[in-house]
């Protein structure tokens, strides 16, 4: 199944009071995160999508590439514009829980959650990554961009990536409209968006619950060396820190960018 991001199915199954009410839809872009990154601000508007069907320069976490089956699958950004940059890990992970929910609706099953700090799993493999970023004009915050690649219906993968990506359709066993699949996936995130807005504690915990460890013993890399002692994965707190666990039971906070988790 590969053809054109069809806008008027799209706009049909929309659900949402603002988020992706207003789309910017391309054949091809370089980055859908570098478009609403550069816009002017008067053109951005809260919840403003943009999407493209053929991403030639596509941005991952950690300066890594992001490829994408042209007409198969949905990479796409948001604009937000919350008054400041805090806590946008949060946000960030309030996006991938809205998948994540939404995944194991659809499979009826718990075969999805989230990868530490970004990612989303299912089935044990890669199906879809985040990568958030804020703009400034000067020095006042602008917007945040969080840009979403995700998997729906690539069957096959780079000889690098097949043991590790996945895609809905593959786990499905069936191809999956993309339409309709991103105005339901909306309508999940701009919930989360509120009570993230709303500094609302059940959405920490639905998170934590959600992440891959959560409540285990697990591997930590810091700042890429990989720790001799394991610890306890306690979840984030409402600043997106990472609380871990240590042998003494002493509880250490760890930033966003400093850590991995090596999880089994
Ligand atoms: C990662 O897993 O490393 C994050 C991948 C994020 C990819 C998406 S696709 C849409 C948006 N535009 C980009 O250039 N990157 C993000």
């Amino acid at each position: 199944m590969s053809s054109k991001f069809d806008e008027t199915l799209y706009r049909k199954e929309l659900a949402t009071q603002w988020l992706g009410q207003r789309l910017c839809y391309f054949d091809e872009l370089e980055s859908t995160n570098t478009y609403l990154k550069k816009i002017p601000s008067e053109e951005v508007q809260q919840g403003l999508l943009c999407l493209t069907d053929h991403q030639t320069k596509g941005r991952g976490q950690y300066e890594r590439r992001w490829e994408s089956e042209q007409h198969a699958n949905l990479t796409f950004s948001l604009a937000f514009l919350p008054t400041s940059a805090e806590r946008f890990h949060v946000l960030t992970l309030a996006c991938a829980l809205a998948l994540v929910k939404y995944l194991n609706e659809m499979l009826e099953a718990p075969c999805s959650c989230i990868s530490w700090p970004n990612d989303v799993m299912l089935n044990d493999k890669k199906v879809a990554g985040f990568l958030t970023e804020s703009v400034f004009s000067g020095n006042s915050f602008d917007r945040l961009v969080i840009g979403i690649g995700i998997n729906v219906n690539q069957r096959q993968f780079s000889e690098e990536l097949s043991d590790i990506a996945t895609s809905i359709c593959l786990e499905m066993d069936k191809p999956v409209g993309r339409e309709s699949f991103l105005a339901g996936l909306l309508s999940r995130i701009e919930r989360n968006y509120n009570l993230w807005h709303r500094h609302k504690f059940e959405l920490l915990k639905s998170i934590n619950r959600n992440i891959k460890g959560y409540g285990q013993w697990v591997g930590l890399m810091v700042d890429d060396e990989l720790q001799e002692d394991t610890y306890k994965l306690l979840g984030i707190d409402e600043k997106g820190q990472l609380l871990m666990l240590n042998q003494d039971a002493g509880i250490e906070s760890f930033s966003y960018e400093q850590i991995r988790l090596v999880t089994d």
